[in-house]
C-alpha cells in the first residue's frame, strides 16, 4: 500500500488531499460551536443552584405575575436571583420588572442580563426586539434555536434561583429548555378557580411526565378577594359577596375587619393537586395591585414588601422551597 495521499474528486464534499471542502469545514465548524454552547450550559447549570419552570395550560392565568413575584420573594429573603422569560410571543417580564425598553450588554460574545427590582437579574426576549409593538413571528425552528442559544450565551453568574417564565401551553419552549438546561428542580403550575384553567392545568401536570420534570406543585393564583374596613368595634357585620353569597364577620377591638370574598370559586387548584397526587402550594389574592403594577412596572412585592400578596407569595416560596430536592430529577438528555 502508498503512503502517498490519495487525491479524490468528490461532488458530496468528502475530505480531499487539499483538506476539507467548504461544506465539511462548516460542518466541523457547526458541530464546534454546539460542543461550546453544550459546555457553556453544562457550566451555566452549575452555576445556578435551583432552576424552576413556571407553567400553566391556559394563557392569561398569572405566570408571569407569578414568576416575577416568587423571585421578587426570593430576592426579599436574601436569595440571588435572575428570571429567564422564554415568552418570545408575549415578553411582559421587563414591564413588570420595571426594566421597560432596557437593552443587554454584551461584553466578550456574553450576554449580561439586566437588573430590576431587588437586585433580580433579568433576561427577557423583549429585550431582543427592535419595537415592542410589533409581533414576533418566529418559525418553529428558529425560535428554538433562539432559546437555545440564548440559555447558553448568558452570563448569569452564580445564582440560588433561576425562576423560567414561559409561554402558555404545553408547547416546544419547556421541551427546548428540559433539553438545554441540566438539573431542573422542577415545575410549578399556575391555575386560576375557574374550571377551563383547571382542566389545562391538569395537561400541564401529564407533560412534566414526558420532560421528566418533576412537578412542584400546584399554585391557585386570583384566588379570592379580600375587603378590610373599620367599624363599631366587636360587632358582627354580613357582607355580601359575589352571587349573593352572605359572609359573617367580627370587627376586633379597635373595630377593624377584613374578609376574602370567592369572586371565581375557590378551592380548585387544591382539588387539582389532590386528584393528581402532587403538592399544593397555596393561594394568592386576587389583586387589583397587580395588574397597576403590570402598568406602571413596580410590581406589587416592591410597593408592598409587607402587605398581604407579598406575605402570600412569601408562603408559596416556602412551600417551593420545601419541595424542591423531595423528588428526584430524571431530566432530558442535554442536547
Ligand atoms: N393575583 C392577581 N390579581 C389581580 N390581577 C392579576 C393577578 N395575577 C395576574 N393578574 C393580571 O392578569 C393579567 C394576566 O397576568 P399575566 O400576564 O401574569 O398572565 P400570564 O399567564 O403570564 O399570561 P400569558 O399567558 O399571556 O403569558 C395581567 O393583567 C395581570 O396583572
Ligand atoms: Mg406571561
Amino acid at each position: 500500500m502508498s503512503d502517498s495521499p490519495v487525491t479524490t474528486h468528490d461532488p458530496k464534499g468528502a475530505e480531499s488531499a487539499e483538506g476539507p471542502s467548504a461544506q465539511q469545514q462548516k460542518q466541523m465548524e457547526s458541530a464546534y460551536a454546539n460542543m461550546k454552547r453544550k459546555m457553556a450550559m453544562q457550566e451555566i447549570g452549575k452555576k445556578i443552584k435551583h432552576k424552576i419552570m413556571v407553567l400553566s395550560g391556559k394563557g392569561g392565568v398569572g405566570k408571569s405575575t407569578v414568576s416575577t413575584g416568587l423571585a421578587l420573594s426570593l430576592a426579599q429573603q436574601g436569595h440571588t436571583v435572575g428570571i429567564l422569560d422564554i415568552d418570545i410571543t408575549g415578553p411582559n417580564v421587563p414591564k413588570m420588572m420595571g426594566l421597560d425598553g432596557k437593552r443587554l450588554h454584551v461584553e466578550q460574545g456574553r450576554i449580561h442580563p439586566a437588573q430590576g427590582h431587588l437586585g433580580v437579574k433579568v433576561i427577557s426576549m423583549a429585550f431582543l426586539l427592535e419595537d415592542e409593538d410589533t409581533p414576533v413571528v418566529w418559525r418553529g425552528p428558529i425560535k428554538l434555536g433562539a432559546i437555545q442559544q440564548f440559555i447558553g450565551d448568558v452570563e448569569w453568574g452564580e445564582l440560588d434561583y433561576l425562576v423560567i417564565d414561559f409561554p402558555p401551553g404545553t408547547s416546544d419552549e419547556p421541551l427546548t429548555v428540559a433539553q438545554s438546561l441540566p438539573d431542573i428542580d422542577g415545575m410549578v403550575i399556575v391555575t386560576t378557580p375557574q374550571d377551563v384553567a383547571l382542566l389545562d392545568s391538569r395537561k400541564s401536570i401529564t407533560f412534566s411526565e414526558s420532560l421528566k420534570v418533576p412537578v412542584l406543585g400546584v399554585v391557585e393564583n386570583m384566588s379570592g378577594y379580600t375587603i378590610s374596613g373599620t367599624t363599631t368595634p366587636e360587632i358582627s357585620l354580613e357582607i355580601a359577596g359575589p352571587g349573593g353569597k352572605k359572609h359573617k364577620v367580627t370587627s376586633d377591638k379597635d373595630g377593624k375587619f377584613n374578609v376574602t370574598l370567592d369572586i371565581f370559586k375557590q378551592g380548585g387548584g387544591k382539588s387539582t393537586a389532590d386528584e393528581f397526587g402532587v403538592p399544593f402550594l397555596g393561594e394568592l389574592p386576587f389583586d387589583p395591585g397587580f395588574v397597576r403594577g403590570g402598568d406602571d412596572g413596580v410590581h406589587r412585592i416592591v410597593s408592598e414588601p409587607d402587605g398581604a400578596s407579598a406575605i402570600a407569595f412569601a408562603k408559596v416560596v416556602e412551600a417551593i422551597k420545601s419541595q424542591i430536592g423531595t423528588s428526584e430529577s430524571q431530566g432530558l438528555e442535554i442536547i
